[in-house]
């Protein structure tokens, strides 16, 4: 890489291997958008192709519409032509001592179509929904394309999620099938997953559950209910047609945190999402035949469900699925990964990388990673520091960063400087994707210039792979994303700013939503766990910087309910527990203050901006509008004392 004033951009040789070297692809791109897709859609393959590129009835869009595909035969099908015997996946298990496992694009497809066919047996059938509560194991990926295939739904559940948090997507999406595993490894602890997903389809349309033998862990066992995997596929045939799906058709809903406690169902259609999830692979990660991918991602959130699994397969390359934790049995397990697979592109979160920079130091020279091409980032912003270490480590300054920015809601990436292109600048995301526009707004809807931070919006035409609903909630839809600006622009959710160049620099959430290593979650949602145990009377929960994780939650909790004859450690405790059993470990707060009172504005809304000052000892601001100062002193005073006082 070179630097030039503060931006860094590819060496000669690395532009010449790239698919895409030239910014008029930008140029280009404006033009004409839709033409820019279009030319796109028609390198991938459709039975029928579409009647019209992009229609627009504010806020609805379609892309491609009268089209017809079925993602599964771009994924397997296709690839068969040109290289059946290559390699696609390779499974690296957590256990050091077990061996890995590998399919080929020939083996994927065999899986596949019979895992199809038992579906179909069961009754499954198009439109159905279809729950995946899995660990990282193929048969993951398996699970997603069998239903691609059929033209059922999948609603993958993070592994790690509680069996409420379960239960409330099963209930929303009412599937009648989940597939699980009886167990799976996580930091050399068998994890019961059967026992989660027994308790999860209660009170769930679910009739049959589905068990994938990997953990081998003695599990609780319903004849009439429970069937395994390996008995279902057993004898069922190689192949299974794919069903024609039209290109504004479902092909996944995936549930993330919104503004309010519960999470909603983000739906996405087969045709826009695989041109998306195609393409932006390929440009920005700049992928060939020769490449060996590996996204740390799980298939439980969208970064798995689009670079996992699908894009790597849209692009006929071989790609690495992890079981376990990226830093046990020691915390090189993910370089040692690299280094054993010759991995050319990595693709991990900035609390990852802020976690590997801590433990290992200087890496690189104790591994051979020089395999590797072209680094990616996403999730969160990545400081200044975790890039420069990712680059200088990681990467031997040789390796573009892409850092990657899009959400749930947009099915593919959408900001990032192209590796071929540039230029890269630590802590800001790049520029647009080809063919995708974006503006920073003041609360008027008028442009801003550059330095000046504003709401960050999508502009028509939007993005072929963008949300085109929640879940049974049109009305959410329409108030989350289409009502701050009308119903001709997106709204993100993001504060940003751009630079002289145009490289745009996320800020953070406007919402309600906090990052946690990643990870998206509500305030709201953790307070409305928080709530349901019975001495609470109210609560308050705030994001926290963290060095690590990005940010971390902390509660604020009042409790007149509590005899006063509890200790107060037990009620924290207590507090915890709730919060792993209705969302799950990831969303454990990190502190619990028991207060007398949250401050409030006088119309009665809890001032979570105070609490988080208070916290970190930041500057409070205007106090003016609170009904309640007192509690201010209050809540300093018990932040001093912190623990002890329990
Ligand atoms: C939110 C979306 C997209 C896959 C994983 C996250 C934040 C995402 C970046 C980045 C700064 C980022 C935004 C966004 N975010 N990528 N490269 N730099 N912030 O998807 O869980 O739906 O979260 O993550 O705040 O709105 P998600």
């Amino acid at each position: 890489m070179i630097k030039k004033g503060g931006y860094y951009y590819p060496t000669k040789e690395f532009k010449k291997r790239a698919w895409i070297n030239k910014s008029s692809v930008y140029k280009e791109a404006k033009k004409n958008p839709v033409l820019f897709w279009e030319k796109l859609a028609k390198e991938i393959f459709w039975r029928k192709k579409w009647k019209k590129v992009f229609s627009h009835r504010p806020p609805y869009f379609k892309w491609f519409s009268g089209g017809k595909l079925n993602i599964t035969e771009n994924c397997l099908d296709k690839n068969l032509e040109e290289r059946k015997n290559k390699v696609a996946l390779i499974w690296e298990p957590e256990p050091v001592e077990e061996r890995e496992r590998v399919l080929t694009y020939y083996d994927l497809y065999r899986q596949v179509n019979k895992f199809a066919n038992a579906l179909k047996k069961l009754g499954v059938k198009k439109r159905d929904r279809v729950g995946i509560y899995l660990p990282m194991i193929p048969e993951a990926i398996i699970s997603m394309l069998a239903c691609a295939r059929i033209g059922a739904v999948h609603t993958v559940v993070f592994s790690a999620f509680s069996p409420t948090a379960l239960r409330i997507r099963l209930q929303d999406t009412q599937a009648k099938i989940l597939i699980t595993a009886d167990g799976y490894y996580r930091r050399g602890q068998i994890i019961n997953l059967k026992q989660n997903a027994d308790k999860g389809i209660k009170e769930t349309k679910v009739r049959k559950l589905i068990v994938v033998q990997r953990a081998g862990n003695e599990i609780s066992w319903k004849a009439n209910k429970d069937v395994w995997y390996e008995d279902l596929v057993k004898n069922e045939k190689d192949f299974c047609p794919a069903e024609v799906m039209d290109s504004e058709e479902l092909l996944f809903v995936l549930y993330t945190s919104g503004s309010t406690g519960r999470p909603k169902g983000t739906t996405h259609v087969c045709g826009g999402y695989s041109v998306q999830a195609k393409f932006t692979g390929k440009w920005i990660f700049d992928l060939h035949e020769d490449d060996i991918f590996w996204s740390m991602a799980d298939i439980g959130w969208i970064t798995g469900h689009t670079y996992t699994c699908y894009s790597p397969l849209l692009n006929g390359i071989t790609f690495i699925i992890f079981e376990g934790a990226p830093d046990w049995p020691t915390p090189d397990r993910w370089a040692q990964i690299i280094e054993k697979y010759g991995v050319t592109t990595f693709y991990t979160a900035p609390t990852a990388i802020r976690m590997f920079a801590k433990y290992n130091g200087k890496i690189a020279k104790k591994y051979k990673l020089d395999s590797l091409q072209i680094l990616g980032s996403v999730g969160e912003p990545i400081d200044e520091s975790a890039w420069q270490w990712y680059f200088r480590e990681v990467g031997e300054k040789k390796c573009p960063i892409v850092d990657t920015w899009w959400q749930t809601e947009t099915g593919g990436i959408l900001i990032t400087s192209l590796p071929g292109i540039g230029p890269f600048k630590p802590a800001f995301t790049g520029l647009p994707f080809p063919g995708i526009k974006f503006d920073i707004f003041n609360g008027e809807g008028e442009s801003l210039s550059p330095r000046k931070v504003g709401d960050l919006v999508l502009l028509p035409p939007f993005a072929p792979g963008l949300l085109r609903g929640v879940y049974k909630n049109p009305k959410k839809y329409l108030k989350t994303y289409w009502s701050q600006y009308g119903r001709k622009i997106y709204f993100t959710s993001d504060a940003a700013f751009k630079d002289k160049k145009g490289l745009i620099r996320i800020v953070g959430r406007v919402d309600d939503v906090i990052k946690v290593a990643g990870h998206r979650l509500t305030t709201g949602e953790l307070e409305a766990a928080i709530n349901l145990h019975p001495n609470v009377t109210e609560c308050a929960v705030v994001g926290i910087p963290d060095k690590i994780k990005g940010e971390v939650p902390v509660a604020f909790v009042v409790s007149k309910k509590l005899p006063e004859a509890r200790p107060l450690a037990i009620l924290k405790k207590e507090i915890v527990d709730q919060v792993k059993k209705e969302i799950g470990p990831i969303a454990l707060p990190k502190k619990v203050f028991i207060v007398k009172d949250l401050p409030k504005t006088r119309s009665g809304k809890i001032m979570r901006r105070i609490l988080k000052r208070l916290f970190t000892g930041e500057k409070l601001g205007d106090l003016s509008t609170l009904a309640n100062p007192g509690t201010v002193k209050e809540i300093k005073k018990c932040l001093k004392v912190g623990d002890k006082r329990s």
